[in-house]
């Protein structure tokens, strides 16, 4: 039977939770979202928490194969690792669960002293249905597969499949039902992913006689209300979109459906990955940018937004998986997925150099709650892939600073840096201090060609944090910050009072060496192998 009503969306799910709902969580350490200024943060036992994590290939999910990554997650120093939870492992026959390899991971990582972020492969794996169990994917009768346009059956199943849902649905709420019972002490699981890049790859729609059916039918009123159109049919209120938001509207509201009886059971905030198209931000250049051609129709890409704003109330962020090396399309898509209904959360990215600057984009410029570079137990041995080096070591400058950063965040103070092709420098404004930020080398003039691995890959990358009036938190890599007083102001000149290389050890600085000399001239120099600052200035 085939899903024909809107299924009731929960108008309580959500992104900020009311002061008193929020208190409440607060009080028991349950990973939530909440509200600080102007920001919405992940807070985890009662603190801001800013993800610094990995996720591992998609074969990883046994405990076997965790427990031999145990010292890359190390190398990556990373707090927290997404890992796949397959709805086949855990349901390989219908209605019998086994949750011994659910528990041993979770097990794992807590002794890691890491924080798990499962990633639920049901219904959805990247446009289609991969890890489904055996008597899902062979029961075409009873969970039905999307039928392209000629009306042949693909490997994707159906978002109106009434059955399918009700079977993803148990199958995800006994998973939250079983974390609740091994970690509501423990808050190892801080944030579950709900399917893997959904939607339909291969068919803009189903062109099933029921699917068809809804597609003549007119949009539903929620919809049309929620994005200010005038009612009528899916074709005359979205032209030539209209078989992406028919999908996207059944889609998420399918897959709202299995979060929300996920969180009925045990309520950790959830979120949805992208498979990013649409708007330039497509990443098939082979293939016309097209919804079921180049990336699922019906997910959530960025012209999707506000559709699964108003249908998906319990996801409470959509997290874009960015494999783009543009800074152009990056920083795109990182304010696309930065809004105030979305705190951005970079799901998946690549782990290499060309990438690692990005993570001080997301963190310092969008107010990221997470970024997590994918694969990163790939290779042999114990040891961290080469080239996860320099994403390494953004997470070892960072990670003792992070709740000083969650609180710039918070406050507005905190900006970014980043090289990009052909950009010799930045200029950041804060109160008090206009700063230059150049990368280094500054100038380049050898015409070689800036690649991945090459020697020019663009690499410098700076936060830095306004902690007081004459007062900054840097940390970066391979650039120099001038300072000067605020043009216009009645200062001429900067000098260093106290130029401090240190880590913060359980929120207390901890200097570790003195900087000293001029700061103007030759710039606080920030090398390859990166370094966290503090800076007291005085303006004269
Ligand atoms: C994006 C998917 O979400 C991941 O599960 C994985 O398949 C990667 N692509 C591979 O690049």
């Amino acid at each position: 039977m085939k899903l024909r009503t809107l299924i009731g969306c929960s108008v309580l799910g959500s992104l900020a939770l009311t002061a008193v709902h929020a208190q409440a969580q607060s009080a028991s350490g349950m990973p939530h979202l909440e509200k600080r200024g102007a920001l919405t943060q992940l807070i985890v036992d009662g603190k801001p928490f800013i993800i610094l994590g990995g996720q591992v290939g998609n074969p990883t999910g046994f405990p076997d194969r965790m427990q031999r990554a145990w010292p890359k997650f190390k190398a990556l120093n990373a707090n927290a690792i997404e890992y796949p939870i397959y709805w086949e492992q855990i349901e390989p026959e219908e209605g019998k669960f086994d949750f011994s390899g659910v528990d041993q991971i979770i097990k794992g990582l807590r002794s890691q002293g890491l924080r798990a972020i499962p990633l639920w492969f049901g219904t959805w794996k990247n446009g289609a249905m991969d890890y489904v169990p055996a008597w899902v994917k062979t029961d075409t009768k009873r969970f039905p597969r999307v039928l392209d346009y000629g009306g042949r059956p693909i490997r994707v199943l159906s978002p109106h499949g009434q059955a399918t849902l009700e079977a993803d649905r148990k199958a995800f709420t006994e998973l939250m039902k079983h974390i609740k019972e091994i970690d509501s002490n423990d808050h190892t699981v801080i944030l579950m992913q709900v399917e893997n890049e959904s939607g339909v790859l291969g068919s803009p729609r189903d062109y099933s006689p029921e699917s068809n059916k809804l597609f003549n039918g007119p949009v539903p009123d929620k919809l049309v209300k929620a994005l200010k159109k005038e009612p009528g049919t899916w074709k005359a209120v979205f032209g030539p979109r209209a078989e992406e938001m028919f999908t996207g509207y059944y889609l998420s509201t399918y897959i709202n459906e299995v979060a929300r009886a996920g969180k009925q059971a045990y309520p950790l905030p959830m979120y949805v990955n992208v498979w990013m198209g649409g708007e330039g931000t497509n990443d098939r250049f082979l293939e016309f940018d097209r919804p079921g051609d180049s990336y699922p129709s019906g997910g959530p890409q960025s012209h999707m937004i506000d559709l699964w704003k108003a249908t998906a109330p319990d996801i409470d962020v959509i997290g874009p998986d960015i494999y783009h090396q543009s800074p152009i399309i990056y920083r795109t898509i990182l304010s696309h997925y930065s809004r105030p209904d979305n705190p951005l959360y970079v799901v998946e990215t690549g782990g290499g150099t060309m990438f690692a600057r990005f993570c001080f984009y997301a963190l310092g410029e969008f107010s990221a709650i997470g970024f997590c570079p994918y694969g990163m137990d790939a290779g042999p041995g114990e040891e961290l892939a080469p080239g996860f080096t320099d994403m390494a070591a953004n997470f070892r400058v960072l990670k003792t600073a992070l709740p000083v950063i969650a609180d710039l965040q918070a406050k507005g103070k905190l900006q970014a840096a980043v090289e990009e092709e052909f950009i010799p420098g930045r200029m950041l404004y804060f109160d008090n201090y206009d700063i230059l930020v150049r990368f280094r080398p500054p100038v380049r003039s050898s015409g070689q060609p800036l690649t991945a691995s090459g020697p020019l890959a663009p690499s410098g990358r700076v936060l830095v944090g306004q902690l007081g009036a004459d007062e900054f938190l840097i940390a970066g890599f391979d650039a120099a910050l001038e300072f000067k007083p605020t043009l216009g102001s009645e200062f001429t000149g900067v000098q260093g009072l106290l130029i401090e290389e240190g880590v913060y050890e359980n929120g207390v600085w901890k200097p570790t060496y003195l900087r000293n000399g001029n700061i103007t001239d030759g710039g606080l120099v920030l090398r390859s192998q990166g370094i966290l600052i503090k800076a007291k200035l005085l303006r004269y």
